[in-house]
């Protein structure tokens, strides 16, 4: 299994956005997270297109885009201008589903689902062989260093199953990301669970030190088995 850490840049210093992007990703980060609330959809407000491409030039890994956006369809082409790998987005907040997938994928994005902990994986049925990632939200979209909310753990457990399945019929990678609440001490069990990909924003940014947080991560993954 291939793990992959995506420090959300929630928790960095929006005053030295570019540097905090080029340190994370010097300290080993696979994705950069990048977390977009509209205070509608999610009670918060955070950051647009424009910020996403002023720190695109010093992201030499992917940027994932997590919308917490409703409507969503009109936010598309600018993340996607802005230079962003994946752009997720919650189904509730899509009038079609289908077609805001469709929407990601015909601007050369990568589309992903976010699920938040009350919504049912059912959501997947008809949309899941369509897209690259499915994240499942370990807490109530809105706000960086809240807890882990442990009935995720059941929840990716079957997440994974359908993902393997999918993958088996359709030959191709579908990332399964958890977000929200992850540190070193639980981020074992939520891989042994099933998540390949972890977005961590408090548990790195708030350390200081980029690197030691992002090993200890990674020292807690190689104990899965
Ligand atoms: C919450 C965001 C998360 C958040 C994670 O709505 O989607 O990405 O920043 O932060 P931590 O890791 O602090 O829970
Ligand atoms: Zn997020």
């Amino acid at each position: 299994m291939k793990y992959r850490i995506a420090p959300s840049l929630l928790s960095a210093d929006f005053a030295r956005l570019g540097e905090e992007v080029r340190n994370v990703i010097a300290a080993g980060a696979d994705f950069v997270h990048f977390d977009v609330m509209d205070n509608h959809y999610v009670p918060n407000l955070t950051v647009g297109p424009l910020v996403c491409q002023a720190i695109k030039p010093h992201a030499t890994v992917p940027i994932d885009v997590h919308l917490m956006v409703q409507p969503v369809d009109a936010l598309v082409s600018g993340f996607a201008q802005a230079g962003a790998t994946y752009i997720s987005f919650h189904p509730e907040a899509s009038r079609h589903v289908d077609r805001t997938i469709a929407l990601i994928r015909d601007h050369g994005c990568k589309p992903g689902l976010a699920l938040n902990p009350a919504t049912p994986l059912d959501c997947l049925d008809w949309a899941l062989d369509r897209i690259d990632l499915v994240l499942l939200m370990s807490v109530n979209p809105g706000f960086g260093g809240q807890a882990f909310i442990p009935h995720t753990l059941d929840k990716l457990r079957q997440a994974r199953a359908r993902i393997d399945a999918a993958q088996q019929r359709m030959g191709r990678e579908i990332l399964l990301e958890v977000d929200g609440g992850v540190k070193a001490d639980n981020i074992a069990a939520i891989a042994q669970a099933g998540a390949d990909t972890f977005v961590a924003g408090s548990a790195v940014f708030a350390g200081g030190d980029y690197a030691k947080t992002i090993g200890a991560l990674r020292n807690a993954l190689a104990t899965v088995r």
